[in-house]
């Protein structure tokens, strides 16, 4: 494994829409391994492929819950509800934070390494986590959808504010 390079804002390929993966094969097993180790490294608890500069629809994600690490590929929202407020952070603006408002609730549909299809439900934080990283592979940047930028001494005061 080895640790990728974090393209910062504002690199053009961070708001460019990723292909789909198509090929289940080595290389990209060796690429979620990659982006796993890149996103571990970095503190962070999401990683989209085009935040390495890959333009592809492949997100890591890993907030130290029960649901382990999870690889979403080619993933889709099937159905979103409720609200919900709090802060984010971007791996590619570092010391960035502001407050985003997102559904409460997802369910989304995705494949694995394998290709083969799952469908994972998730709500509050997994749920805010996973749209972050699924708005990457659209081209889609947190700072777009920022309420109020918050300053990171206020940042301390407050839970959730990892870098995605
Ligand atoms: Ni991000």
């Amino acid at each position: 494994m080895a640790i990728r390079k974090i393209i910062l804002h504002p690199d053009p390929i961070l708001e460019e829409v990723c292909d789909p993966v198509e090929k289940f094969d080595k290389k990209l097993y060796k690429l979620l391994d990659d982006m796993y180790e890149t996103m571990i490294a970095y503190d962070g608890v999401g990683l989209a492929a085009p935040q390495i500069g890959i333009k592809k629809q492949i997100a890591v994600v890993d907030i130290d819950d029960d649901n382990g690490p999870l690889e979403l590929i080619n993933p889709r929202i099937l159905e979103a509800g409720g609200e919900q407020t709090g802060p984010e952070g971007c791996l590619s603006f570092p010391g960035l934070y502001g407050e985003v408002s997102r559904p409460y609730y997802v369910k989304i549909k995705a494949q694995d390494r394998k290709g083969k299809f799952f469908i994972i439900e998730a709500e509050d934080y997994l749920a805010r986590v996973i749209q972050h990283e699924i708005d990457h592979l659209h081209g889609i940047l947190f700072t777009s959808k920022v309420i109020r930028f918050i300053d990171e001494e206020d940042l301390l005061e407050s839970e959730g504010a990892e870098q995605e």
